[in-house]
């Protein structure tokens, strides 16, 4: 006889025989909100006084077991139960609880699985600790249960990155005891019968499998180097490395201590914000209701880097591909190159040989235009020239099928000017990614003034599809990401008129956190698209603006990059040296203005350089360019190396 009980608007009961059977349902994805603790709180009570349950099985209902602490909660104050609470109470029963983990347990979730007696995953289930990626540490036990389990060296691994394992890599490591075979429930339940009436088995009382100590600290070492300037990876690893040395309740005591300290640090702020701007940039005013065109067969329009890139990412989601190069030998040039960024997904074990072969089957080259004729979407990667794209987008207009979308990636070009040039402007976007195109996150759908909402979903499903990081803009040049680096790069020349020298400036902003400063970033771009727009723009520039002619000597002493071999830096055998040619064409120029240099402190040179950012950032905001600041924030992070862990540029400037 089956009894079904209620124990929170998210907590329900159903006794299965001697077994009750609790299910968590939070949606949308299960956070262990205040409301669902309760509920769980209650159920476990319940559990113990009634004589005629002998074991409990937690399990999700939907998608996620349980997705962790509700991420809304923090920075409020703070229900009871607390997680930590809840989780000593699941470890403590006297009757057998089995966690039956039916998707995601991520953070709280995990350590909730962590704390039952026995783990059994569907084999869809995928187990971590995400904190890291907030700014904090596990803060129910998680840090000290895990290497218990696991070893050290796999917690360590897993709590430093944040990166969640599948269901059989954690059954291979021990974090699970059993993939169920069948259906969960029923194995979780025949799991629960050979439990019942034995004593339970629990974690924090187990001694951690040994790890190879120095193994251990190579891998924090390593991963330490990949984290630089954020605290919780750091935290977070040290903690784990200690369930080898320290007591479960010493750890657990350390564990809360740094918890609490870091949920309420800048860092974790920040990353709280990340983690909403992801969630909000989904939401794009406009497309509520608007179903994307169904995609199979997709055309790439020039195979350099950045089209190779795309077509790889392409290929990567499963679509069909059809890439396009303007002669037979650059169309074969085109698909070697992107069987080879193939090969070494293969290689790298990013992928398997049945995918790679899968891929490299969906992949055509050709010259000949007319065979993107039954593609659903036509993405031009060539050269950034405006007659070069509009000659082409004007002969795709009379290949493909009305419906299909046209979309460009030029980084600078006017895309309304291009739709104009074409008999259907409506469905002319803008896809534009970043190099290499493959790896990086962002993609800037552009929102042209004609293209109908159904174009722009379109795009935007693609991306997402890509799993990339779509963010609409409107048109300007540069759209968001440039216009605000341009800002950026306006700046940093100031800076240098001012009396900072290259080297200084890249010290101050990497010392902030970004990936790379702004002269070697400008070195490694190079210099001459920069230099060819400024002497565009010449004629109509207000004479009356401080204009910095630095960087033209440099361009006009062939000084052109790290492609070069020399730029703001000079390169030789790769490395980036400081040279006192440029420290002397600085002086120069400065001395022709009449500038009288002074020293300018790092604290000075990030707050001119953050502050010009966010400027610039209010102006799209205001022009409608961004439809909101958190937008930018991300464009920032995930195209411009702008670390994640100061929230972007609007935020920090807000602050
Ligand atoms: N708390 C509150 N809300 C959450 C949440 C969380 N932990 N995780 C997701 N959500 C919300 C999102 O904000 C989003 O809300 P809206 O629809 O209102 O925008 C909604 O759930 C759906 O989220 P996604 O769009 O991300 O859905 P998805 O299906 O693509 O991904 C997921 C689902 C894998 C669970 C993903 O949401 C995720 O990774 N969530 C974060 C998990 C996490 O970081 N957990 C650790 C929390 S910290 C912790 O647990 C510390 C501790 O021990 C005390």
């Amino acid at each position: 006889m089956t009894t079904s009980l209620t124990f929170s608007d998210t907590v329900s009961g159903k006794a299965e025989g001697d077994v009750l059977v609790v299910t968590l349902n939070n949606p949308p994805v299960n956070a262990a909100s205040a409301e669902l603790r309760q509920g769980l709180w209650r159920a476990l009570d319940h559990a113990r006084s009634d004589n005629a349950v002998s074991a409990v099985v937690i399990t999700g209902a939907g998608k996620s077991f349980v997705a962790g602490a509700d991420i809304k909660e923090f920075g409020k104050p703070q229900v009871d139960p607390t997680l930590p609470a809840v989780v000593e109470k699941i470890e403590a029963s006297e009757k057998p609880v089995i966690a039956a983990i039916n998707g995601v347990a991520l953070g709280g979730g995990c350590e909730i699985a962590l704390a039952a007696h026995a783990r059994i995953a569907h084999s869809k289930a995928k187990l971590g600790f995400p904190e890291v990626k907030l700014g904090i540490v596990p803060g129910a036990g998680g840090t000290q249960r895990l290497p218990r389990l696991v070893g050290c060296l796999e917690a360590v691994e897993m709590i430093g990155t944040g990166k969640p394992v599948n269901a059989e890599k954690a059954f291979g490591i021990g974090l699970i005891g059993a993939i169920a075979k069948g259906d969960l429930l029923s194995d979780a339940l025949a799991l629960a019968q050979s439990l019942k009436g034995k004593p339970v088995l629990r974690t924090s009382e187990r001694i951690a499998p040994r790890s190879d100590q120095a193994t251990v600290q190579n891998t924090i070492a390593k991963i330490t180097l990949k984290a630089k300037g954020q605290m919780a990876p750091g935290e977070a690893m040290r903690l784990a490395a200690s369930a080898s040395t320290l007591s479960f309740t010493q750890g657990l005591s350390d564990e809360r201590e740094t918890f609490l300290r870091l949920r309420d640090s800048d860092q974790a702020k920040a990353l709280r914000h990340v983690f909403f701007a992801e969630r909000d940039a989904a939401k794009v005013d406009g497309l509520e209701h608007v179903e994307p065109l169904p995609l199979n067969k997709i055309g790439v329009c020039g195979l350099g880097l950045m089209g190779a890139g795309i077509a790889t990412a392409l290929l990567s989601a499963g679509y069909e591909l059809i890439g396009y190069e303007r002669d037979e030998p650059a169309a074969e040039a085109g698909k070697a190159r992107i069987l080879d960024i193939l090969g070494k997904n293969l290689k790298s074990g990013r992928i398997d040989q049945a995918d790679f072969e899968r891929q490299a089957a969906n992949l055509a080259t050709t010259a000949k235009l007319r065979e993107l004729a039954p593609c659903d979407l036509v993405i031009e990667a060539v050269f950034d020239d405006m007659t070069i794209k509009t000659e082409l987008f004007q002969k795709l207009d009379l290949v493909i099928r009305s419906d299909a979308i046209l979309a460009t990636n030029t980084s600078y070009l006017d895309p309304d000017a291009l739709a104009a040039e074409t008999a259907h402007p409506e469905r002319v976007i803008g896809l534009h990614f970043f190099s290499p195109a493959n790896i990086m996150r962002l993609v800037e759908v552009v929102r042209c003034a004609q293209a109908t909402p159904q174009a722009v979903a379109t795009g935007f499903a693609l991306a997402k599809k890509l799993g990339k990081l779509p963010i609409v803009t409107g048109v300007c040049e540069g759209f968001i990401g440039n216009s605000i680096f341009s800002a950026y790069r306006r700046e940093a020349e100031f800076l240098l008129e001012d009396g900072a020298l290259p080297q200084e400036i890249d010290a101050a902003m990497e010392d902030y956190g970004m990936a790379m400063g702004p002269f070697a970033v400008f070195d490694l771009a190079g210099l001459e698209i920069a230099w060819a727009r400024r002497k565009r723009e010449a004629p109509t520039r207000d004479p009356e603006a401080r204009y910095v002619d630095i960087a033209d000597r440099l361009c006009e002493a062939g000084r052109l990059g790290q492609k070069s071999g020399r730029g703001w830096y000079s390169y030789e055998a790769g490395k980036r040296t400081v040279d006192s040619a440029v420290t002397e064409m600085i002086a120069q120029s400065r001395a022709a203005k009449g500038i009288t240099p002074r020293a300018i402190a790092s604290e000075e040179i990030v707050k001119r350089l953050i502050g010009a950012m966010a400027d610039e950032g209010k102006t799209l905001l205001d022009k409608a360019i961004a439809a909101r600041a958190s937008d930018i924030d991300l464009v920032m992070i995930n195209g411009y190396g702008f670390p994640a862990y100061r929230g972007g540029p609007m935020f920090a400037a807000s602050r």
